[in-house]
């Protein structure tokens, strides 16, 4: 599916989002708190677009995707990055290799999450940050209504219009609905052995960042 929309799937972002994304890069990054000769893991980083902000930290990022269709657009855009085509669920690194792992708007594509999360443990070294930015539930139940109606009934006529595989962002809309909420993903997290798990709201909710400790 990812092959399908990679062509487009940076401006359809922007749209859908109504260029908010940008704005949930840049706290991914203050979340992370990125040091100077760090190396940090971006996982399911798609075309790089959520690797980017990390250029100007000091710190090495290298991101690592399942899809040859989304790394290909991306190496074309953005030669300088050493893209890794690797599963999330079969790391190809060693154990206690990263100083954070980040994973922006992928976990919820994973097939399964529980073994993602201990994946990215068993990678992250001793103490390490990570950092999951997912769509998730607003707060304020007239605006959950709204986004509901929206995400159902306007997004996908809008990715018609705007995405090289309009089908795929059906699939978005269902998968968003079927994503546990703040809590429950904290739980998932805890679940899996991270400490002090804790998140923040983007955007009323429709955005969670999660934030845990190795
Ligand atoms: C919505 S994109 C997010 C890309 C990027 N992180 C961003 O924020 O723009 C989701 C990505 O998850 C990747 N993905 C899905 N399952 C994966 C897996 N098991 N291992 C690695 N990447 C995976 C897809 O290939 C896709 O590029």
């Amino acid at each position: 599916m990812f092959d399908r929309v990679a062509a487009r799937y940076d401006l359809a972002n922007d749209v859908l989002s109504l260029g908010q994304d940008r704005a949930w890069r840049r706290e991914v990054v203050e979340a992370v708190r990125p040091r100077a000769g760090q190396l940090i893991l971006d996982l399911a980083a798609g075309t790089g677009t959520s690797s980017e902000p990390f250029l100007h930290s000091g710190a090495s990022v290298i991101p690592t995707d399942l899809s040859f269709g989304m790394l290909l657009v991306g190496k074309q855009r953005r030669p300088d990055m050493s893209f890794v085509a690797a599963d999330a669920l079969k790391l190809p690194y060693a154990d206690a290799s990263f100083h954070a792992v980040t994973i922006s708007f992928g976990l919820r594509n994973v097939e399964d999450t529980t073994a993602a999360l201990n994946e990215m443990r068993r990678v992250i070294k001793p103490g390490g940050t990570l950092v999951i930015c997912e769509f998730s539930t607003p707060t304020w139940r007239p605006f959950r209504t709204l986004y509901s109606n929206y995400l159902v009934a306007a997004l996908p006529r809008i990715a018609t219009l705007v995405s090289s595989s309009p089908a795929a962002y059906e699939y978005l809309a269902e998968s968003i609905q079927a994503w546990p909420d703040q809590q429950g993903l904290a739980t998932m997290i805890e679940e899996c052995g991270w400490q002090d798990v804790e998140w923040r709201n983007l955007s009323g909710g429709i955005v969670a960042l999660h934030r845990a400790r190795a």
